[in-house]
This record gives C-alpha cells, sequence and structure tokens, in this order.
C-alpha cells in the first residue's frame, strides 16, 4: 500500500494542496493565491478557471517538492470554501460566468423576499438555515436569471451546478469531455435546497429558487468507499488516484480536530471565522441564531451533525487594515501593532462588511468603528480588529451555549489567524476560558485527508485519528471578571450601532 493521503483544500482566498502521512503529520504542501473580482459594493467573484489552474499548480508543486508521484498516494480528499457557486456547461467544461463567493451580498433581495411570504420557515426547518445570502440557492438563481441562455440551458441539463468541490472533482476526473457530477451531504446542506433528514434534494425548496434538478450534483458520502471517481492520468496527478474523501473546510477542519463526540467543538479562524458544535446523529435545532449543518457522512453510518456559528469577516477585517487602510504592511504587522497598546483605548470596530452572520443574520449591517477619541492611534485600531475576531467568537459561543445548555470547557482553534498570539491570548480573556492549538494546525486539509483515508481502511477507526492530536499551544485567560464583563457590554453596544445604522 502506498504511503500518503493528499488532500487538495480550496478556500476562500488560496488554494492548497497538502500531502499527509500515516501519523497526520505534514509531508508537503504548496499554496497559491488567486484573483478576488469585485465588481461592484458587496459584489464578491473568483474566476473557476483560475482555481482550477491554480489546482493544477499546487498539486504539482507540492508532489514535485516531496518527490512523489500518484503511485504514492493511496487516496486523495477534496475540501472546499462552501456556498461558493459555479454554473458551467456539461460539454465544453467552460464556466456560464465568475463563482459568486459566499461573502456576495447581491442576493438581498431574493433573501429576504424569502422571510415575507413564509418561505423563509420552510426553508430553516427542511434545511436548517436562515435565509441570507450567505448561502448557494440565492446565487444559483441569480445566475439562472442573470447571465444571458443559462435557463434554458439548465432546463436541457446542459449547464450543471457545483459548489469548487464538485467543480473540482469534475475536472479532476474528467475534464472538458466531462467528469464525474458529485458532492457530499456537508456541501450540499450550505445551499438551502438539501432536506437535512433526507440528504436529498428537496423539489419544494429548489422550486422556491427556480433550479431544476438535473442542474445538481449527486451526493455522496463525505468518505466513500465507492469513490466519486479516479484522477485521469493526464491531470496533474500525473496517474489514478481514488478519489473518496469530500468536505465543505469547517466540516473538514471538524474532522481534524478530531471532534467526533457529541459536544466537542472547534473554532477555525479563517478570512471569517466558523465555530462547529458535534450535535451527533441528532439534527439539533438552534433557537439561538445558529445553523443546523452537515458535519459528515462516513460511509453508510448516519449523518452526523452539527450546530454552526458562521461570522463572515475575521481574517479578512485584518486584510482590510491592510489592503484598504494601509496601516499595517502585513498580517503579522497587525500583532506588533496592536502590542503598542494595552487595551483597546475605548474603540470597538464592528466588521459587517457581509452584513452580521451569526447570531444576528442581518444582512443589512454595516460595518463601524465607534468610541473614537483624538487620543487614539493606528495602534487601537489594529488591537479593535483583534479584539473583534474574538468578541464575535463569544457571540456565537454564547449562542451555543444557550442551544445546547453545555458550558464550554476548552476552545479548540485552528487557521491562520492562530499564529497571532496577542488574537489568541485575547480569545481566552474574551471567553475566560483557556484556548488550545493542536500541533498540525492545517486541520482543514488534514480532515480532507482522513476522509479520504477512512474510506479505504489507511486509518480504520476515527479512535485511530484521535491518537494523531496532539496540543501545540495553550492560552490561559488573564482578565479579571469584570474587566470581561465590561469589554463585552462595550462590544454589544457597538453592534447595535451597525443594527441601527439601517433601521
Ligand atoms: O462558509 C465559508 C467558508 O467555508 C469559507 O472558509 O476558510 O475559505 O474562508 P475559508
Amino acid at each position: 500500500m502506498a504511503d500518503f493521503v493528499g488532500a487538495v483544500d480550496q478556500g476562500t482566498t488560496s488554494t492548497r494542496f497538502m500531502i499527509f502521512d500515516h501519523g497526520g503529520n505534514e509531508i508537503s504542501r504548496h499554496q497559491l493565491e488567486h484573483q478576488q473580482i469585485l465588481p461592484e459594493a458587496g459584489w464578491v467573484e473568483h474566476n473557476p478557471v483560475e482555481i482550477w489552474e491554480r489546482t493544477r499548480a499546487v498539486i504539482e508543486t507540492a508532489l514535485g517538492k516531496a518527490g512523489l508521484g500518484a503511485a504514492d498516494l493511496v487516496a486523495l480528499g477534496i475540501t472546499n470554501q462552501r456556498e461558493t457557486a459555479v454554473v458551467w456547461n456539461r460539454r465544453t467544461g467552460r464556466p456560464y460566468y465568475n463563482a459568486i463567493v459566499w461573502q456576495d451580498t447581491r442576493t438581498d433581495r431574493i433573501a429576504s423576499a424569502l422571510d415575507r411570504d413564509g418561505r423563509g420557515e420552510v426553508i430553516r426547518r427542511k434545511a436548517g438555515l436562515p435565509p441570507a445570502t450567505y448561502f448557494s440557492g440565492g446565487k444559483i438563481q441569480w445566475i439562472l436569471e442573470n447571465v444571458e441562455g443559462v435557463r434554458e440551458a439548465a432546463e436541457a441539463g446542459e449547464a450543471v451546478f457545483g459548489n469548487t468541490d464538485t467543480w473540482l472533482l469534475w475536472n479532476l476526473t474528467g475534464g472538458p469531455d466531462g467528469g464525474v457530477h458529485v458532492t457530499d451531504p456537508t456541501n450540499a446542506s450550505r445551499t438551502m435546497l438539501m432536506n437535512l433528514e433526507t440528504l436529498d434534494w428537496d423539489d419544494e425548496l429548489l422550486s422556491f429558487f427556480g433550479v431544476p434538478r438535473a442542474m445538481l450534483p449527486e451526493i455522496r458520502p463525505s468518505s466513500n468507499p465507492d469513490l466519486y471517481g479516479v484522477t485521469r492520468a493526464t491531470g496533474p496527478l500525473g496517474g489514478e488516484v481514488p478519489l473518496s474523501g469530500d468536505l465543505g473546510d469547517q466540516q473538514a477542519a471538524t474532522v481534524g480536530q478530531v471532534c467526533f463526540g457529541v459536544g466537542e467543538a472547534k473554532n477555525t479562524y479563517g478570512t471569517g471565522n466558523f465555530l462547529l458544535l458535534n450535535t451527533g446523529n441528532e439534527l439539533v435545532r438552534s433557537r439561538h441564531g445558529l445553523l443546523t449543518t452537515v458535519c459528515y457522512q462516513f460511509g453508510q453510518e448516519k449523518p452526523v451533525y452539527a450546530l454552526e456559528g458562521s461570522i463572515a469577516v475575521t481574517g479578512s477585517a485584518v486584510q482590510w487594515l491592510r489592503d484598504q487602510l494601509g496601516i499595517i504592511s502585513g498580517a503579522a504587522q497587525s500583532e506588533a501593532l496592536a502590542r503598542q497598546v494595552t487595551d483597546n483605548g475605548g474603540v470597538y470596530f464592528v466588521p459587517a462588511f457581509s452584513g452580521l452572520f451569526a447570531p444576528y443574520w442581518r444582512s443589512d449591517a454595516r460595518g463601524a468603528i465607534v468610541g473614537l477619541s483624538r487620543y487614539n492611534t493606528n495602534a487601537h485600531i489594529a488591537r479593535a480588529t483583534l479584539e473583534a475576531i474574538c468578541y464575535q467568537s463569544r457571540d456565537v459561543v454564547e449562542a451555543m451555549e444557550n442551544d445546547s445548555g453545555v458550558r464550554l470547557d476548552v476552545l479548540r482553534v485552528d487557521g491562520g489567524v492562530t499564529a497571532n498570539e496577542l488574537c489568541m491570548q485575547i480569545q481566552a480573556d474574551v471567553l475566560g476560558v483557556p484556548v488550545s492549538k493542536p500541533v498540525v494546525a492545517e486541520t482543514t486539509a488534514l480532515g480532507a485527508a482522513y476522509a479520504a483515508g477512512l474510506a479505504l481502511g489507511f486509518w480504520t477507526s476515527t479512535d485511530e485519528l484521535k491518537n494523531n492530536w496532539n496540543e501545540d499551544r495553550r492560552w490561559l485567560p488573564s482578565w479579571t471578571d469584570e474587566q470581561r464583563e465590561e469589554g463585552y457590554a462595550g462590544w454589544k453596544k457597538a453592534v447595535q450601532r451597525t443594527l441601527d445604522w439601517v433601521d
């Protein structure tokens, strides 16, 4: 048997390919960014062809760095930015339009109409999601209504939809002449089109968005012993490798953090933050603004569900300091700048650039920096940005505790922003619980590799995977309760301002 498993992690800002050994250790990686296309305020697009080219390049480079080839890989897993919608032609392989990204708010009218006539309640009940611009359904509807020829092509079965997992699986297995058209329940559960109980597309939900069933991929288990397909030999792997794992990136990180037990949770800090709590085979309906989503489905086992708190803007607020305000030259500098002050100097920053996601679900909210006085400097803005990442996570943790009745005793973290020591210390302070990071912090790619390897017996059980998890770093709370509650009260006031802005 070959010794390694590969995983493609197709994220919002970049695509990476990683190779892991049986101990879950990283053997090689390569990563490339792709362009963020911002044609209008609130619109965010990606070029799917560029994403596929970057995927090819990162696979070839990571394999080359390690001196490995297709024969060394037992299996390949895919994980991806969720919700982002691609529609392409089944015959030519050409996209009809750029991918509409999860952060894009152009479908706000579509989303708000759903709540005016009762359809919203059906979506909440069947799909576990509040109607919002975030999810794929409205994005597909927008493409069907606004891009010439797509509606007819979709009805004729020629135009097909996929999130970026489906797009990459299609290209890896067949290319322009047609590959497999598949997805998994974790990705499908982010579309507003899948019924959480049947794990199938739901005709009533499809009718809400006017989406023909023929456009949609087949839903297969996230860890799939029957395989989605094999890579074609002329592709970037240069040989046939079984494709046996597919998970949305946040669910993959939950698997990579080995949160297999009911009540186990992780928080991933990327462009946004995503906190998932494993609720086992039980579908828990949130009463406090969280999503109900599929956590994973391994083979023929019953699906495992999660409660999720999605936060749209966290790491991307740091990018905004760099790209739009120009007060830092790189993400790492946000820490150095914020360390110049000992507190936020009264400043709160609510980065509601895509409205506010969990637990507020207000797509009309807009960002605000409040509490400024002449005394404040760039350093306070940087500190307030890091605090915003942590306060938004506290909002979600509170909702989760209220929904589940379980008090968090430690927060498992991963993702790029966890390299920011100050931010993780603030997180422990703001929550009042320890924050713990594993040695392999690339839990998203690792989770996809685990799903792929479990399917083919490279790993035999989730218990075996748990042994691979080791703590690297732990941050302990240092604030008094009084400091914590005062700080949080200030944050809640600031959030209220971003909601009042539009009332
Ligand atoms: O739901 C959006 C999420 O999947 C995006 O994750 O890491 O690409 O920002 P990321």
